[in-house]
């Protein structure tokens, strides 16, 4: 059943304010080939360095931007290294390349910090203040699922690039952008039973509301099926969908997740364009691959949807998948897995005023997810 349960929250009754994504850093075992794939294959740029170079040891961070999306990806560099750096080579063995933190742009750290530890939050650090000739940058953190954390970063002081310790990089190799723009929703992956339990901390803790439910009638193809409710900031310019797996008759998409990030942790992240046509075209070209719906989903797409600006055949040429809510549409298309374990994907996603997630396309795309995870061995 889709349910919308409660009128957004006014700017007064906002009770954890956020300005929006801030970054998303992500643990990886060579952060170096990492950022080639992104600026390559993706078409982010390079915008600054930490490492090494510029007075840190133990590991080295490349920050990659595209409109406003930014990834950190961070690797560890030495064996015996710090306690913090031991902490990413740890990550890294467990999950593989994964998300660390999702962290989220607010006014003030300290009191965003203060607040949630408050309210139950377990903390990762009390605020920090960072310093350089830019002025400062505060950020605290703080634990959500899994190893995954929420840092709160404060910049309202600061008129630098990034923050404090990173090194502006001005690269040569410099791939045009694909057109994505802002980071739409983050999608986390726990454990049976444990959904309500994050719903819980995002409401309780974060003043985030259900927007959205899905449960398994929803959600289910022949073989295994999911539950998930989406959480959405007082703004809504955060949302965190939360799965969990349901009984199916085989192992479900979650399920095989959880056992290959060894756990609960961010399984997609979708990025908006104003053009799905041409970015989904980009990507492709420079060989990012994505799940093919059924053939059968583009006969019956017309009747379900209505009309729509984009011709269907080019739709369909790409794979690209359409759905109606009340507001309007949307079309949004999967990558398959984009590393060696199957857990951390891409959702490419243009709202044309649909303000869903594409219900109507969950039992498409969890069928050609079965496909790869059949051929994975792991169905
Ligand atoms: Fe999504």
């Amino acid at each position: 059943m889709l349910t919308e349960t409660l009128e957004p929250q006014t700017e007064n009754t906002d009770v954890f304010p956020i300005n929006g994504t801030d970054y998303i850093e992500f643990y990886v075992g060579n952060a170096k080939q990492a950022a080639h794939y992104y600026r390559a294959a993706w078409g982010f740029k390079l915008i600054a360095y930490r490492g090494p170079e510029t007075g840190v040891r133990d590991r080295a961070s490349y920050l990659l931007q595209q409109d406003k999306i930014r990834f950190v990806l961070t690797t560890p560099i030495r064996p015996d290294a710090s306690d913090e750096a031991h902490v990413i080579a740890q990550h890294v063995y467990e999950h593989g390349d994964g998300v660390r933190d999702l962290a989220l742009w607010v006014d003030d750290a300290r009191d965003a910090y203060e607040k949630a530890v408050e309210r139950g939050a377990e903390s990762v650090h009390p605020p920090r203040v960072m310093r350089d000739d830019d002025g400062e940058i505060v950020i605290a953190a703080i634990k959500t699922y899994g190893e995954t954390i929420h840092s709160l970063v404060e910049r309202k002081n600061y008129k630098g690039l990034f923050m404090p310790g990173f090194r502006p990089v001005s690269a040569r190799y410099e791939p045009q952008g694909v057109g994505l723009k802002y980071v739409d929703h983050c999608v986390g992956n726990v454990e049976l039973g444990k959904m309500n339990v994050w719903v819980e901390f995002y409401a309780h803790v974060m003043g985030f509301r259900n927007l959205l439910t899905f449960d398994d009638k929803d959600i289910s193809t022949e073989y295994s099926s999911l539950m998930s409710k989406v959480m959405a900031n007082g703004n809504d310019r955060i949302k965190f969908p939360i799965n969990e797996p349901a009984e199916g008759k085989k192992k479900s998409q979650i399920d095989e997740y959880l056992d290959f990030y060894g756990g609960p942790g961010v399984q997609h992240m979708a990025l908006a364009t104003d053009d799905i046509v041409a970015t989904v075209v980009a990507l492709r070209d420079r060989g990012v691959e994505f799940l093919q719906a059924p053939t059968s989903y583009y006969r019956t797409l017309q009747d379900r949807v209505g009309k729509i600006d984009e011709p269907l055949d080019v739709l369909e040429g790409l794979g690209i998948l359409v759905d109606r809510d009340p507001d309007g549409y949307l079309l949004q298309i999967f990558t398959k897995t984009v590393e060696d374990r199957p857990t951390v994907f891409y959702e490419i996603i243009q709202r044309k005023g649909a303000k869903g997630f594409g219900k109507g396309n969950f039992k498409a795309l969890f069928e050609a997810i079965e496909q790869e995870q059949a051929l994975r061995g792991n169905l």
